[in-house]
């Protein structure tokens, strides 16, 4: 049976140069705005009273692969898990590309006998994060090898959830253009194993990467250059086992959407989950740091599929943390869960109102709710899809409430 889960998630928190406050950089604090972004943020989700079950950290925890940086970003991460009352043994994790020590690997270049010593210099490219005692308890918490060796897979079973997390920038070195994610076969070999010997029925199953799965456009970017690469058998397993959610960085632009694989009509609720607190640039333009709260509710009574909805909040300078606009990126709340095709929630929703409107000149969202409770998780694109086709059929009015949408009686129905 399942029971609501609350997961928070954070990305790309890029303690060192990157990141946007002068308390996210143990370096130095010349080139940042001297904020307190974390205190900032401990007095937002104490204010909105947001507590969580899980902490989910997706990669670029650093912006150099420093220990430096590494032993900040413990700090934060236990304070940040802390303020939401998530438990140690309750916060995951995985590497990004920033966390990948490029220095280390330089070296083999300037040896003379780089051949003799290429293969310690590979294992040190994890010494800065491995060895800091918050990231080696989490990751030798894991089931496999962990997330520093091959191949590279964590996986935390847990009573209600499991999570599964992939080192996806496991091979990235100073050489690499673009930095993108890799899937090696073998590494799918090994997650399938692992899989096939789990019962995971009813658990909540949760997939956690650095690098996006699916291509993600930018506004300001006409290519993307960095999604992960041979993806295609990962998706193949997420999608036989029926994952849940993939959430992963990267991106510093986050989004929400439901992913089918076309295997078994299966979902999964894909995040990418923008970043936490790096230093946008050019992005400040279209999008800001980005915290969520993804909630599960339940499931779907026949298929299954997971319900729930991710809240976001956004951080600016001038507003501090503020529920987000749509504009940005995600909506402040957005629901999934419910995957009926436009022209059946087009049919039961209009035979509903047509059947309100012999008594009454409007029925609210919240009315329909109580004749099928899945119409909570319809998501925001067909929501929008919907009313647009009811206003243009000719159906009635739509106009949008604080607590949903209200469906008024056109004054010339009568005529
Ligand atoms: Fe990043």
């Amino acid at each position: 049976m399942t029971t609501s889960t609350k997961i928070a998630i954070i990305s790309d928190i890029h303690i060192g140069a990157h990141a946007r406050c002068a308390d996210l950089n143990p370096h130095s604090t010349e080139s940042h705005v001297a904020n307190n972004f974390i205190d900032k943020f401990l007095e937002f989700i104490k204010g909105e009273a947001i507590t969580a079950d899980y902490l989910v950290v997706s990669g670029d925890i650093s912006t150099k692969c420093m220990r430096q940086e590494f032993l900040h970003a413990e700090k934060v991460i236990l304070e940040i898990a802390d303020g939401l009352c998530v438990k140690q043994d309750r916060v995951f994790f995985v590497p990004g590309n920033h966390d990948v020590d490029w220095d280390v690997l330089n070296l083999r270049r300037q040896e003379k006998s780089p051949e003799d010593i290429s293969d310690l210099r590979i294992k040190q490219r994890y010494d800065p994060i491995k060895f800091v005692d918050f990231f080696r308890s989490r990751n030798s918490a894991s089931e496999l090898n962990g997330l520093f060796e091959d191949p590279y897979i964590a996986s935390w079973d847990l009573d209600d959830v499991c999570f599964i997390g992939y080192n996806s920038a496991w091979h990235d070195e100073p050489e690499q253009v673009n930095h993108p994610g890799l899937v090696d076969p073998q590494h799918l070999n090994a997650l399938t194993d692992l899989l096939k010997g789990k019962s995971l029925d009813e658990k909540v199953k949760i997939f956690i990467t650095h690098h996006h799965l699916i291509p993600q456009d930018e506004p300001d970017f006409k290519t993307d250059f960095s999604v992960m690469q041979n993806v295609e058998g990962l998706l193949d397993i997420l999608d036989k086992y029926r994952f849940d959610v993939v959430i992963h960085g990267h991106k510093h632009y986050p989004r929400m959407k439901p992913y089918d694989h076309g295997r078994s009509n299966h979902r999964m609720v894909v995040i990418a989950a923008g970043s936490f607190s790096a230093a946008l640039g050019t992005h400040l333009d279209y999008t800001a740091n980005m915290f969520h709260l993804l909630t599960t509710e339940g499931r779907h009574a026949v298929d299954r599929t997971i319900q729930g909805k991710l809240n976001s909040w956004a951080y600016s300078e001038a507003r501090g943390w503020y529920t987000n606009k749509e504009e940005i990126g995600v909506n402040p709340c957005e629901p999934f869960g419910y995957y009926n095709s436009l022209p059946i929630l087009y049919k039961e929703v209009v035979d509903r109102i047509n059947n309100a409107f012999t008594t009454s000149d409007n029925i609210k969202w919240s009315k329909l709710l109580e004749y099928n409770s899945d119409l909570q998780y319809v998501g925001s694109r067909i929501m929008k899809a919907l009313c647009e086709k009811i206003e243009e059929d000719g159906i009635c009015e739509v106009h949008s409430t604080n607590d949903g949408f209200i469906f008024l009686k056109r004054e010339d129905a009568n005529v």
